[in-house]
């Protein structure tokens, strides 16, 4: 029988991967309902394409019920748990940015379906509310959470430490005076992974590790100080995981989304595909050198978030989102994203986050206290 699988941002990079890997197998896999925030065109395409899928639901904008050729047209996010629980899938591809769509990850978790996970922010802000649902249902998608997942399954009572490896986005090797005039279109030019705005930019200033050791501690109930980042440029060894007698397991693959994406919707199998595969025998040089962390804070901030924990861990998400988002408009310089980050994680008093309304508190605390320091 096909898996029976759901897209959640169907337009986007990982959607447009996640489709790609439906598509090659679709002898296994069948997709049922995706969702877009706003680019209809692209949902369109997306039916005319896959004919098996029924439902596609439009977050973003607002609009009456239509069914059209058989696909049922809902807007509004409301609509996200309707398909998953009405179309029976077996599997949904989370592919939504930023820890704004947390309701609807917590909402899968609650549903019991299996779900391939890009979104990492989703993960770091609901670290302390879902752990044990999570380490039974999320999938990873993340490629260095892929990494983990595939070299830890069996193994984790006798690891000693994991490394997380960081391309180190495109402004590597700089100092903090080089960056602090840059532009958001050389943030955005990521030198290995061709891939949305939001991860490109946490890519630039590092915050993507940060969100990803926070994310691991979530995925794998690892101790924060078993995790450890190197920069690796080639960006082709994903993780690496070292045993308690010093041997080394190093997940590889070529630089491309489909890989963890096919692993999460095969997994437990493994399926053939030559499209993926690695150049082995052409000559390969790997570099691994540690991280300027004088440079680049947000992993010092990360793990101070961490220590605090509760909703700390919210703070810095959303601080950086919006940070984030800022800077793309030209609001706040590339090196404020870090420091201003850094600062409300070290004043903030945490609570423990027990439900919605804890993350959605320490979410103003954040927003509010960004707006009085800038004004
Ligand atoms: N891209 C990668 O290679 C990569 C790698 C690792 C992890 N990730 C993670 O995967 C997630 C998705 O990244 P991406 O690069 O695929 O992003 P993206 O290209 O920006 O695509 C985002 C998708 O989500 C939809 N969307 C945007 N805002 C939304 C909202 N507020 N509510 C619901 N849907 C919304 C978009 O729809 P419209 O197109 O209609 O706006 C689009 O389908 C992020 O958390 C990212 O950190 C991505």
């Amino acid at each position: 029988m096909k898996k029976r699988i759901a897209i959640l941002g169907a337009s986007g990079s990982i959607g447009t991967s996640a489709l790609w890997v439906v598509e090659k197998f679709s002898d296994r896999l069948e997709l049922v309902g995706v969702s877009v925030h706003r680019n209809l065109h692209c949902a369109q395409e997306i039916v005319r394409r896959f004919p098996s899928c029924e439902w596609v639901v439009v977050t973003g904008l607002e609009g009456k019920e239509a069914i059209r050729d058989g696909v049922r047209f809902l807007y509004g996010r409301q609509w996200v748990g309707t398909l998953i629980r009405e179309t029976g899938v077996d599997t949904v591809v989370f592919g939504l940015p930023s820890g704004e769509v947390v309701d609807l990850f917590l909402d899968l978790v609650e549903s019991g379906v299996k779900i391939a996970m890009a979104n990492k922010e989703a993960l770091v802000v609901t670290c302390d509310l879902i752990r044990p649902a999570v380490a039974k249902n999320v999938l990873p998608i993340d490629s260095e959470q892929s990494a983990l997942w595939q070299l830890l399954e069996g193994k984790l009572d006798r690891v000693k430490r994991v490394i997380l490896t960081c391309s180190g986005g495109p402004f590597r090797g700089k100092k903090r005076e080089e960056l602090r005039d840059v532009d958001a279109s050389s943030a955005l030019s990521h030198p290995r992974w061709n891939m949305g705005p939001k991860v490109s930019l946490d890519s630039a200033t590092l915050m993507n590790k940060a969100l990803e050791v926070i994310e691991a501690v979530a995925l794998f109930d690892l101790d924060p100080t078993q995790i450890e980042v190197l920069v690796h440029p080639q960006a082709e060894v994903h993780g690496i995981v070292e045993m308690v007698d010093g041997a080394l397991f190093l997940q590889a693959g070529i630089t491309d989304m489909r890989l963890p994406i096919q692993y999460a919707l095969s997994w437990p199998e493994r399926w053939d595909n030559d499209a993926l595969s690695f150049p082995i025998h052409e000559r390969i040089v790997w570099d691994f050198h540690p991280v300027d962390h004088e440079t680049f804070t947000s992993l010092k901030t990360g793990r101070l978030a961490l220590e605090k924990g509760g909703s700390t861990l919210v703070v810095f998400n959303t601080a950086n989102d919006l940070l984030g988002r800022m800077f793309l408009e030209g609001d706040v310089s590339f090196l404020d994203i870090m420091d201003i980050t850094h600062r409300l994680v070290e004043e903030h008093e945490p609570w423990q986050i027990t439900s919605l309304e804890d993350i959605e508190r320490a979410r103003r605390w954040a927003e509010e206290r960004l707006s009085t320091l800038l004004g």
